[in-house]
């Protein structure tokens, strides 16, 4: 019989039957491809913490959609459209709910990951450049949270739209985009829904394509232990153990299980609306990612806001260029690990410390 001739029992056997769909499939999508190999330990926990970030940021935008077809972005109308969506939308509290859930989730694995990437040296050469678009994709893991307080105009996202109001102010002319007074046609809930749903997405899928781009380029970086014996003469790192579809796998694995998870928190713990806003009061606190910079507030007034996380983010920019030794072990590199530690310790102090004083009123203050 020629090669590749099917015969008659192939072609009853179920399990040809499946080969054969398989590829056809692949000859045209070329899936077999994405089986190239990768170190195992891409596969533990903390290598996985990107991707699963990855996959917070497709059910988000998957459950932002389903949110889209009832929100209305107008002072006057916002936060009863989303009144809307929790009492009468199809599956509305749920998917609002994912949705709530999912982006505080995916903050803490974007920091987790991050936290990950620090501690094995992974940001350096030839991964600084990929360091810089990750600190990029914080800014904008940031932003859509902030915006997306915003949007249910209650009275905290009321508040939180007062101090990107007065943060514009600080800014001058380059918070133009910032202030009310930019475009008299719109108010300003209409332009930061856009950057919620448009610009923000749009900027953070081509900083993604570019991350991804260069993890693909590099490689995964080996555990810090090998990559330093390779330094001192010892075997190169590993490339193979594993492969990219089962990290991909994996990745949806962990990734359904938190739209499960989310899901169910959802019906027993929705995401929360607070009252229509009052003008006159200034009585609430931002959300956990944002806390650290609070007492900040207190202390040094609404400029804080500027220059506290300017100073952090200047920090993560420079931390590739200031650890420029070729050892990757938190052993080898004790300074600058204690240095984040501390940073690490004092974040979570200042939110805790925020949570527990009472709220003050920081723009009614600076106002008065
Ligand atoms: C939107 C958020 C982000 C997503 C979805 C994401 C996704 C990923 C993925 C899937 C990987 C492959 C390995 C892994 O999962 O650890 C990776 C690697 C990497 N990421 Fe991110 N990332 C994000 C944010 C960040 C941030 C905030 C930083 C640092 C400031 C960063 C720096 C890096 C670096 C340097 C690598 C290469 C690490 C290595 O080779 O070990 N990423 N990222």
């Amino acid at each position: 019989m020629a090669a590749g001739t099917v015969t008659a029992t192939e072609l009853r056997a179920p399990e040809g039957f499946w080969r054969r769909t398989w590829a056809v499939i692949d000859e045209r999508l070329g899936l077999s491809g994405l089986a190239y190999p990768v170190p195992a330990h891409a596969n533990g926990i903390g290598y996985i913490l990107g991707g699963i970030s990855f996959f917070g940021f497709l059910i988000l935008a998957a459950t932002g959609v389903w949110l889209a077809q009832f929100y209305h972005p107008d002072p006057g109308g916002a936060r009863e459209s989303i009144a809307y969506v929790m009492n009468v939308a199809p599956f509305g509290d749920v998917v609002r709910g994912v949705h709530f859930w999912v982006a505080n989730l995916v903050m803490a694995t974007v920091l987790l990951h991050m936290g990950r990437v620090f501690v094995t040296g992974s940001y350096k050469r030839p991964r600084e450049a990929n360091w810089l678009i990750g600190v990029g994709l914080l800014g904008i893991t940031l932003g859509l949270i902030f915006t997306g307080s915003v949007l249910k105009w209650d009275q905290e996202g009321y508040e939180a739209l007062q101090h990107n109001i007065e943060v514009a102010n600080l800014l001058g002319a380059f918070g133009f985009w910032f202030s009310p007074e930019f475009a008299a046609t719109l108010p300003i809930i209409g332009r930061l829904y856009m950057a919620h749903v448009v610009i923000l997405p749009a900027l953070g899928t081509l900083l993604l394509i570019a991350h991804f781009l260069l993890v693909k380029r590099h490689g995964i970086s080996p555990l810090p232990a090998v990559a330093d014996a390779a330094v001192e003469g010892g075997p190169a790192p590993e490339k193979g153990g594993s492969t990219f579809a089962a990290h991909v796998i994996r990745m949806t694995g962990f990734g359904l299980l938190i739209l499960a998870g989310t899901a169910l928190l959802s019906l027993v713990w929705g995401a929360p609306l607070g009252d229509r806003p009052n003008p006159a009061i200034e009585v609430t606190k931002p959300w956990w990612m944002f806390l650290p910079f609070y007492p900040f507030e207190d202390w040094f007034g609404l400029s804080a806001l500027l220059w506290a996380p300017a100073i952090l983010i200047g920090g993560l920019i420079l931390v590739p260029f200031v650890d420029r030794s070729p050892w990757r072990s938190p052993a080898r590199r004790k300074r600058i690990v204690a240095v984040f530690a501390i940073v690490v310790i004092a974040l979570v102090a200042l939110a805790i410390y925020a949570l527990v004083t009472p709220p003050a009123a920081h723009v009614m203050e600076a106002a008065g």
